[in-house]
């Protein structure tokens, strides 16, 4: 059992990494959109007394200005009686991980899977110094997890990681962790992704660094289970509350065709999120974490 501190977490976060990866859980990083959603979260997080993260994404900040966000999910945070981690995912511009960093958010991802190798070490060194000077944890990817949809972009190349690659960015970055890509695909709207244990265990020889799948709505169930005694130590969940929501609020529609109250239209939807995101953290192994 954690005993929940008392002040802002990090580096607990930080701290409940490591522990994730030696005492067999994993936990969800979940993408959210609004207040609506976060909440939500927190509260799905507070009924089965686990951690939780929330990641703002580039779509995210597109709709509210990075500073709302770190105000919006600290004001969470203050309310909630679980750790909340506030995230800043998949970012490429480290002038925006600045201002994330000096709002509040508690951890960034750095993005430079598109960059050749050594270009990736040396923006990732550069973020590390950058947000650990400001006591914000940083998560970084080696290899390229793929888009099952193009929403990379249609350059965007996809690619395993490589193990020795892996051991090689985690000592030279300083990274406190790490995402990998062995099988896991983003946006996938059915749970088929085929995920490479051999390799996620070669990868492991390689560093300590916790290890973070992203693309995690594609994985099943029994997969997820599986990553419970490895060196992962969060999953990203996004389209799988994205599809939770939105498909119930097309049935919402189609039952009142004539409602125009979010209110009440978002009732159900929003259950609907809060019911996924408890499914998944107990399936993760969460529960109880937090007493
Ligand atoms: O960074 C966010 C995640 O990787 C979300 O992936 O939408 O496929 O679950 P997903
Ligand atoms: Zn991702």
């Amino acid at each position: 059992m954690l005993t929940l501190p008392k002040n802002k977490f990090q580096p607990f976060f930080t701290d409940l990494m490591v522990k994730a990866v030696h005492e067999n859980h994993v936990f969800a990083g979940f993408n959210v959109f609004s207040l609506d959603d976060a909440y939500e979260i927190v509260k799905a997080a507070e009924q089965i007394g686990a951690p939780v993260m929330l990641m703002v994404n580039k779509l995210a900040v597109g709709l509210y200005p990075i500073e709302i966000w770190a105000d919006t999910l600290n004001m969470l945070t203050r309310h909630a009686s679980v750790p909340v981690c506030a995230h800043l995912d998949h970012t490429t511009d480290i002038g925006v991980i600045e201002r994330a960093c000096k709002a509040g958010f508690d951890s960034v991802m750095f993005d430079g899977s598109q960059l050749p190798l050594e270009e990736n070490i040396a923006q990732t060194r550069q973020v590390v110094a950058l947000a650990h000077g400001l006591g914000v944890a940083v998560e970084a990817e080696i290899g390229a997890v793929g888009y099952s949809d193009g929403a990379g972009g249609k350059d965007y190349k996809a690619a395993m990681t490589d193990p020795k690659e892996a051991g090689r960015f985690a000592r030279e970055t300083g990274v406190d962790w790490m995402a990998v890509s062995v099988g896991n695909v983003h946006r996938m709207e059915t749970q088929d992704a085929v995920i490479d244990f051999d390799l996620l265990c070669r990868i492991e020889r390689e560093t300590d660094v916790p290890l973070v799948l992203h693309g995690s709505t594609g994985i099943k169930d029994a997969d997820m289970e599986k990553l419970l005694p490895t060196h992962v130590c969060k999953v990203n969940i996004g389209t799988a509350l994205r599809m939770a929501f939105g498909n119930t609020l097309r049935g919402e529609f189609e039952k009142n065709p004539k409602a125009f109250d979010r209110t009440e239209l978002f009732a159900k939807p929003l259950q609907m999120v809060r019911e996924e995101a408890e499914k998944k953290m107990t399936m993760l192994g969460c529960k109880g974490l937090i007493g």
